[in-house]
């Protein structure tokens, strides 16, 4: 047991390390195939576009959410300092990492909970794994919640990664009765996110039945966990390992892309964070054009956060550049706006979304 906790731990670690140096992206998340329709006459003022956006209950500065990304290393503590410091400053939501490490071992719970220090007014989400939570409970949601004073839990999925990872849990049963039995007895809300490959309408119809207040797509296009374990697994001195960096390789292309699974979701209800290869403002106003409440972004901010706070603001301050931009040549003041705009839609993203979600292409 003491050996799974280190690794659980130390696992962290190799996932930022490997995030930050190594090509883990995959695929296309289809916002290259979304145009807006140029507005010449926007008839607002740029110095004075509002992005303040509402999501369970909070009003936030901007819809840009710093998705789930670590703690539960020692080495992980100041990149969450920094995420949380910055989500503070610009009045924006962020996800901690999977809280796991801290719960098996209490010592590592200051790793998370410096987010909480950092960013004391901020909109923060609790972060576990669906396996965790079948296995120990409301429990272990409970303590996840209280150790950075979140005002929401996301459960997350991340069955492809589990099949891949040598040390992965690949019993899925009982995941939804668990995540039931959690919406039933809590207060905080419950946001249920994928990791990578997004949700499906049949998938999100069961969530909302379970009771889940939010879904985020984590859909397919952006930070590819085939090809993080991959790597891992390349890099691991036991030969059986080897044959899982194959297996990542070819499972690197799985998944529902972004948009896809944004309108998915989105014909079932709400409120949804769109996020899986967000790259750009200008994303970020497709995908809220589009129907999502908030876009989240993870990859992009990890790399500037591992160099400095200095490197973290201005990359963010470009994202939110570019996002002004966007509804200035929308003729978008305010989100509301941005949402009543004419998109076009081409390519495999139409194909792929006008079968089924035809309503979302008009
Ligand atoms: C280094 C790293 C660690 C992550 N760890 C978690 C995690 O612990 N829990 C979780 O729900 N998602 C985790 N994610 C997934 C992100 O929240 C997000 O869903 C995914 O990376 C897609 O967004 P992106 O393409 O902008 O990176 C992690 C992502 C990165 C890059």
């Amino acid at each position: 047991m003491a050996d799974k906790k280190r690794f659980t731990s130390s696992r962290k670690l190799d996932h930022l390390r490997i995030c930050a140096e190594e090509d883990v992206e995959s695929g296309d998340a289809g916002f290259s195939d979304i145009r807006f329709v140029h507005n010449a006459l926007p008839e607002c003022d740029m110095g004075s576009i509002d992005l303040r956006s509402r999501f369970l209950g909070h009003t936030l500065s901007s819809p840009l959410f710093i998705s789930a990304m670590t703690g539960g290393h020692p080495g992980t503590k100041e990149v969450n300092a920094r995420l949380a410091r910055a989500a503070e400053r610009c009045g924006i939501g962020m996800g901690v990492g999977s809280q796991r490490a801290a719960l098996e071992n209490p010592a590592l719970a200051d790793t998370f909970a410096v987010v909480r220090s950092e960013a004391p007014h901020a909109f923060l989400v609790a972060n576990l794994g669906v396996v965790q939570l079948r296995d120990h409970g409301v429990e272990w949601a409970e303590q996840a919640v209280e150790m950075i004073g979140a005002d929401a839990i996301a459960i997350h999925l991340n069955f492809l990664q589990e099949a891949i990872q040598p040390e992965g849990d690949h019993d899925a049963t009982g995941c939804l009765d668990a995540i039931g039995d959690l919406c039933r007895s809590f207060k905080t809300p419950v946001i249920v996110k994928e990791t990578g490959c997004g949700i499906s309408a049949a998938t999100a119809r069961k969530l909302w039945g379970a009771g889940v207040r939010a879904i985020d797509t984590g859909g397919w296009g952006g930070t590819s966990w085939a090809a993080v374990e991959s790597v891992r697994a390349r890099e691991s001195r036991n030969a059986r390992d080897h044959t899982l960096e194959s297996l990542g390789g070819d499972f690197a292309a799985w998944g529902i892309p972004t948009v896809v699974s944004l309108a998915e979701v989105l014909a079932t209800g709400g409120p949804v964070i769109a996020s899986g290869g967000i790259r750009s403002g200008l994303d970020i106003a497709k995908g809220l054009a589009f129907g999502a409440d908030l876009c989240g972004m993870a990859l992009p901010l990890l790399k500037p956060a591992m160099e400095s706070y200095e490197t973290l603001g201005a990359a963010i301050d470009a994202i939110h550049r570019e996002l002004v931009v966007s509804m200035f040549l929308t003729g978008s003041a305010k989100i509301a706006d941005l949402r009543k705009v004419s998109l076009q839609i081409t390519g495999r993203t139409r194909q792929m979304i006008e079968k089924d979600n035809p309503a979302r292409i008009k």
